[in-house]
């Protein structure tokens, strides 16, 4: 059984979805079509180009990846957002969006984000005038339902709906409900009833239910995204495409997300090498839950990081100190949403407070050698979203 909604993006997530992530999610279950984190755009920022690490899949990898990417940005003075934006030609990104959602887009004063909503007039003329100065059907808007109460929406949603945008992407919450409560689904779908624009969801898409229920709440939409619900459940868009939850052996659990620390490592250490790797097409093929793809992954980025290919297996004691902090900690930031997608036995609170990379691969094995089922079951589980109510990482 297919989705029910036509286009299922990756929301944008500063700092979780850069490009080691977008390339793991590839990897795991192919999304088709993402949006970048915020790029935050000052006078002086970007300054001749934008940074490479932002986007390579606009640049130096353009047509590698097969999904398609739409690079964001978040600006107080909206001159900039358009400065920023001649960097990014229309044949490199034919869409470029304006964040108007986020809470605190520290040192950008308050105009920026979810800044820009608290007045409608204003707002419309703003992005009106960003409109017509990319062109119709260049600029998405992602915003919230408005400040302190969603009853704004209705206002803010008429300045900008008669413009030719090229989506329009709502995040069912007001800023001071940060990311606490259930999105507002029923908001979006007066959105997408009124707009002669596509209408995309955010908030709470999960899985295979929740985009049932998405369905059936708003059918006028065009398309969701999903953002933390991709930490939960990597391999969503598999069970998306398939209806079903995906299953996993362990081995192949424990690789893939050792594969999510070696490409963070690599980033981190030699982004060169790494998008030489995914341009040569060793690095970015999709693996799902196939063992032998994840293997071939896994011996491919051990060679490059230590210089030494292997896999974890049961038993083997891993080498810890070629992995930064960093990678490290962007692992058990993963793991943190990730846990809540599996079964109990891996909630381990020793696991999630583990001290090195080997400390808590070892721990992983302990714990699923625990576990009485063979294969894992990777999906939403409802028991655990009171973790992630007000979470934003
Ligand atoms: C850690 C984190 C970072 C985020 N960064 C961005 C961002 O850079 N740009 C943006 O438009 N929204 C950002 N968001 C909001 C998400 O894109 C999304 O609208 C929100 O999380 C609700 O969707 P979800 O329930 O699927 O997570 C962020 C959310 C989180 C949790």
């Amino acid at each position: 059984m297919s989705a029910p909604l036509s286009s299922i993006s990756v929301a944008p997530m500063e700092g979780m979805t850069t490009f080691p992530m977008r390339l793991w999610l590839q990897v795991c279950s192919e999304p088709e079509s993402m949006t970048t984190p915020f790029l935050r755009v000052t006078k002086v920022y970007p300054d001749r180009e934008i940074p490479m690490t932002f986007a390579p899949e606009l640049y130096e990898l353009r047509g590698v990846l097969p999904y398609g990417l739409t690079p964001q940005f978040i600006a107080g003075d909206p001159l900039q957002f358009l400065r920023a934006a001649e960097f990014m030609p229309p044949l490199l990104a034919p869409i470029l969006e304006i964040n108007c959602g986020c809470p605190s887009p520290n040192s950008l004063g308050k105009l920026a984000g979810s800044g820009m909503l608290h007045d409608a007039e204003t707002f419309g003329r703003v992005i009106e005038n960003l409109s017509r100065e990319l062109g119709p059907g260049r600029l998405a808007v992602k915003m919230r339902l408005g400040i302190e109460d969603p009853s704004e929406f209705e206002d803010l949603l008429a300045a900008v709906v008669p413009l030719p945008l090229a989506r329009l992407t709502v995040h069912g919450r007001t800023r001071d409900d940060g990311y606490r409560g259930k999105a507002r689904w029923e908001s979006i779908e007066i959105a997408a009833k009124a707009a002669n624009i596509p209408v995309v969801a955010s908030g709470d898409v999960l899985g295979i239910e929740s985009l049932k229920q998405l369905a059936e709440t708003a059918p006028h939409l065009s398309g969701a995204m999903i953002g933390r619900g991709v930490m939960r459940n990597p391999w969503v868009f598999e069970e998306l495409r398939s209806g079903v939850p995906t299953e996993l052996d362990l081995l192949t659990l424990v690789n893939a997300l050792f594969c999510y620390a070696l490409l963070q490592e690599l980033w981190q250490s030699h982004p060169l090498k790494l998008i030489a790797r995914v341009d040569s097409g060793r690095i970015g093929s999709p693996c799902r839950n196939n063992f032998a793809a994840w293997e071939k992954l896994t011996v491919e980025l051990t060679s490059l990081v230590y210089g030494l290919p292997f896999l974890l297996n049961r038993g083997f004691k891993m080498p810890s100190e070629a992995i930064s902090t960093v990678a490290f900690g962007r692992l058990k930031i993963l793991w943190a949403y990730l846990r809540s997608g599996l079964p109990e036995a891996f909630n381990l609170p020793s696991l999630t407070r583990a001290k090195s990379i080997s400390d808590f691969f070892n721990q992983l094995l302990i714990a699923a050698n625990d576990h009485p089922e063979e294969r894992i079951r990777v999906t939403h589980r409802e028991e655990w979203d009171k973790l992630f109510a007000g979470a934003r990482g």
